[in-house]
């Protein structure tokens, strides 16, 4: 499906741009937004191609990948402001996996719940998935508020399944299902 755009309030969801690179570098080169990741903070360079792939990622049929920016609501597809992506899972049918992040200029003011909830209504209506799914490492206490806020379930461990540094360290996984999505969105 090509293109997404989806708005809540005060978000917009909707496909990268060229020109979304500085605003990707200010979450991805940023030590406070990566500590919790799978990598150490991307140079511009770095990010210059995740961008250039994931708009690449866009065009392929099937689509297996929506990498997608959260930007505010202004004008011209507004500024983005965060990243949230959906990637089918070859293992199950209609499942995908999923991750966001924000710059850490907005945080603490409801923005992550409101991006995952974005991204699961892109999943669920636009996708027709049956099952999202996201990892976190065991110290992300802020992504866990986050997904439990927007209806997601802590299902265990992975073990060892992050390497970084040199060091392993386990994922905590998160999920929710068309029928609890359908029903939270309900009320
Ligand atoms: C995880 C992350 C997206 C959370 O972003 P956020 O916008 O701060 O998250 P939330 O939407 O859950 O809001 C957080 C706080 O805002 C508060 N808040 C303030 N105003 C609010 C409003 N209008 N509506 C809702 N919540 C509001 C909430 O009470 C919440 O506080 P608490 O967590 O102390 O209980 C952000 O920390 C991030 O980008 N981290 C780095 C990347 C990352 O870890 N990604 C997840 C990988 S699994």
């Amino acid at each position: 499906m090509y293109p997404i755009s989806r708005h809540s309030q005060r978000l917009h969801l909707r496909e990268l741009r060229p020109d979304d690179v500085e605003g990707m570098f200010a979450i991805y080169g940023d030590p406070r937004a990566t500590e919790h990741m799978s990598f150490d903070p991307r140079t511009r360079q770095d990010v210059e191609g995740i961008v250039a792939r994931s708009i690449a990622s866009a065009a392929a049929d099937p689509r297996q990948e929506y990498a997608l920016a959260v930007a505010d609501t202004g004008n011209d597809g507004g500024r983005l402001m965060g990243f949230g992506r959906l990637a089918l899972d070859p293992h199950q049918p209609r499942a995908a996996t999923f991750g966001f992040a924000l710059n850490p200029e907005v945080w603490g003011n409801g923005c992550g719940t409101e991006t995952v909830r974005l991204l699961l209504a892109c999943a669920f209506e636009d996708l027709e998935l049956h099952r999202v799914w996201g990892a976190r490492s065991p110290h992300n206490t802020a992504s866990a508020r986050t997904m439990q806020r927007a209806g997601l379930t802590e299902e265990g461990y992975i073990r060892e399944h992050v390497q970084r540094g040199g060091q392993w360290r386990d994922s905590v996984t998160h999920s929710i299902l068309d029928h609890e999505y359908a029903a939270a969105a309900a009320g």
